[in-house]
């Protein structure tokens, strides 16, 4: 069964694969030279960019300033950020919010001096989150999005799933290279292969590998595992953060309630209508994630109760419909009323602190190989990443990516033409089962035994686990046809082991990784960094089946 007749093959300047907001800057900075194309594992606003609600945190109001932004956020991220990475993304912050409102991003604005209004989330010292009502990321996406399809550099591929990078030596150096992609079309059932000079992962975060999610379908890490099989390093990827507020229905799926709720003013409240965080945290509701979750995590189990609740009741109806629009008629769908009711809530799996090992410029340890946005690992969040830092780190380094790769294209040597797809040595599947049953499977051991609270016992259970069913999706991935759960589902398995051995090293507990067995803090502060065998780029060249 080969499908190598229908593969096509392409070639550009500059492959960005994934259109969330790191993706669409990245283009948007580059194309006014340069070839593009983008790819999208589903329709093009189908990543986590789409669905963010409270905002982007800045340095827009004078009296906040750099500085209180850069300790708030090394504070959230408990000894672990690092410093030039924080100040770097801080210092580019204000023009990065120029840049999206000159694409076009509607703000929301207040008062007679239509200022930006700018709200508070937790750990923030200042109000300085600006947001499009609770919609932000649906305005950033829809303004990008708008500009990238109407430019005439830039080829949009939507429903095309990249499944692995593809290597060559570099005709000038011994060193390995990065030259473009295998790529499954959804659409044609085919591979085709992506050449470029500069490839860019910008494929989002990888908190599908648990059971409860904030986040959308496509977040299986693919761009996480795609790298560490090309032989880059990846870093803190025990740092998963779980949003402490998602909506608690049977029928609601991941809907998240935004932090800017507690920002203005919202409680959390035991089912018996007592406020509890005060017990946790002088900050109280509006303490960093990690602990907000955790708390929320030590009640629910203390309690035996399937939910904590969400108030922002005591406020003005007509502030609630103004501020939260989105939250409020999502709600209303499921019968809650939030100008009057409370809301039942749980922690679930929201963003990837770790990722790809990146330097300022969003360069891997692959020649021509960028990582940004929520896949990649700058520094920037430490051991928890506060609030609204991530659409910021988005555009700030598909900024600085765009800078890097406009002054080196020029000198990258030709590219070999990529070597056609070899699905000669594989059948249709006739056992999908095995895909949704290890789907299932993964998601929940690492729900229960690498989640909020962790213990060495788990740990090892969790390790036994993921062994075992990377074992069987090894053998179904060489044997069967690829298609699109069987890509996800491989860098599922790759992402949940990185996690599972990164929290195996912690001995400590920090930020959002908290230990039974180790419950206090190492007195240096280190990052997990795994490094994979072929580092360096010593290995030959492309492996994709
Ligand atoms: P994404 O926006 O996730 O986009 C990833 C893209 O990669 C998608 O286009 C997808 O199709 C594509 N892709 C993935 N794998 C492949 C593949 N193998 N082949 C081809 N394409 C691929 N952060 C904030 O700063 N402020 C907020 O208010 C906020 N609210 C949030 C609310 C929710 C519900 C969620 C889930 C997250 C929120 N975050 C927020 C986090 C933030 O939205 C994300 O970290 C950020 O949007 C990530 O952007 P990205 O461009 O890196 O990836
Ligand atoms: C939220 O609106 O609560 C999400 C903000 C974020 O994840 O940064």
């Amino acid at each position: 069964m080969s499908s190598l007749a229908n593969n096509k093959q392409y070639s550009h300047d500059v492959l960005i694969i994934g259109s969330g907001a790191a993706g669409l800057t990245l283009a948007l900075s580059l194309a006014q030279k340069h070839k593009v194309a983008l790819l999208s594992k589903s329709v093009l606003n189908q990543g986590s960019t789409w669905y963010a609600q409270g905002g982007i945190a800045a340095v827009l109001d004078s009296q906040d300033s750099i500085e209180a932004h850069v300790a708030d956020t090394l504070n959230a991220g408990a000894g672990l950020c690092h410093q030039d990475a924080v100040r770097f993304t801080v210092e580019n912050s204000a023009d990065a919010i120029n840049w999206l409102v000159q694409q076009g991003v509607d703000f929301t604005r207040e008062g007679e001096s239509e200022d930006y209004h700018l709200t508070k989330e937790g750990g923030h010292s200042h109000r300085r989150i600006i947001h499009s009502a609770d919609a932000t990321g649906k305005a950033v996406h829809t303004a990008l999005a708008q500009r990238v399809k109407e430019h005439q550099n830039i080829e949009v591929f939507e429903n095309r799933i990249a499944i692995d990078l593809v290597k060559q030596p570099s005709p000038n150096s011994r060193k390995l290279r990065c030259v473009g992609a295998y790529v499954y079309n959804r659409q044609q059932d085919q591979v085709d292969s992506y050449q470029a000079k500069a490839v860019i992962l910008a494929t989002g975060g990888a908190s599908k590998v648990y059971l409860y999610t904030s986040n959308p379908d496509g977040a299986s890490g693919d761009g996480i595992a795609m790298a560490w099989r090309a032989g880059c390093r990846v870093a803190n990827m025990e740092f998963n953060q779980f949003h402490p507020t998602c909506l608690f229905h049977p029928e609601a799926k991941s809907f998240l309630i935004t932090e800017a709720l507690r920002g203005e003013g919202a409680h959390l409240k035991l089912p018996n209508g007592k406020r509890f965080m005060e017990k946790f945290d002088r900050r109280g509701e509006l303490a960093p994630r990690d602990i907000v979750a955790r708390a929320i995590d030590h009640e629910m189990k203390r309690l035996g109760s399937d939910c904590l609740y969400l108030d922002i009741s005591h406020k003005p109806a007509e502030f609630i419909a103004e501020h939260f629009p989105t939250v409020k008629a999502q709600c209303l769908e499921y019968g809650i009323d939030i100008t009057k009711d409370q809301i039942p809530v749980v922690p679930a799996a929201h963003y990837t602190c770790g990722g790809v090992v990146v330097d300022k410029n969003g360069q891997t340890d692959l020649q021509q190989l960028y990582a940004i946005g929520e896949t990649s690992f700058t520094g920037l969040h430490g051991a928890n990443r506060m609030a609204s830092n991530s659409l910021l780190e988005c555009v700030v380094y598909a900024q600085s990516a765009a800078r890097h790769i406009e002054q080196t294209i020029t000198d990258v040597a030709p590219i070999t033409p990529i070597p056609a797809w070899d699905a000669s040595r594989v059948t249709d599947s006739d056992e999908d089962v095995v895909i949704s049953h290890n789907w299932d499977e993964l998601r929940r051991f690492m729900w229960d035994y690498v989640g909020i609270v962790r213990t060495r016992k788990r740990l090892e259970r969790a390790t036994h686990r993921i062994k075992l069913l990377q074992k069987e999706i090894a053998e179904y991935y060489s044997n069967y046809k690829v298609g699109n759960d069987q890509i996800e589902l491989r860098n599922l398995a790759t992402v949940a082991e990185l996690i599972i051995r990164s929290a195996m090293l912690r001995k400590e507990s920090r930020g959002l990784h908290y230990s039974l067995d180790h419950p206090d803090l190492a007195n240096i502060a280190k990052d997990t960094m795994l490094v994979p065998m072929n580092f360096a780029g010593q290995d030959i060249i492309v492996s994709t089946t």
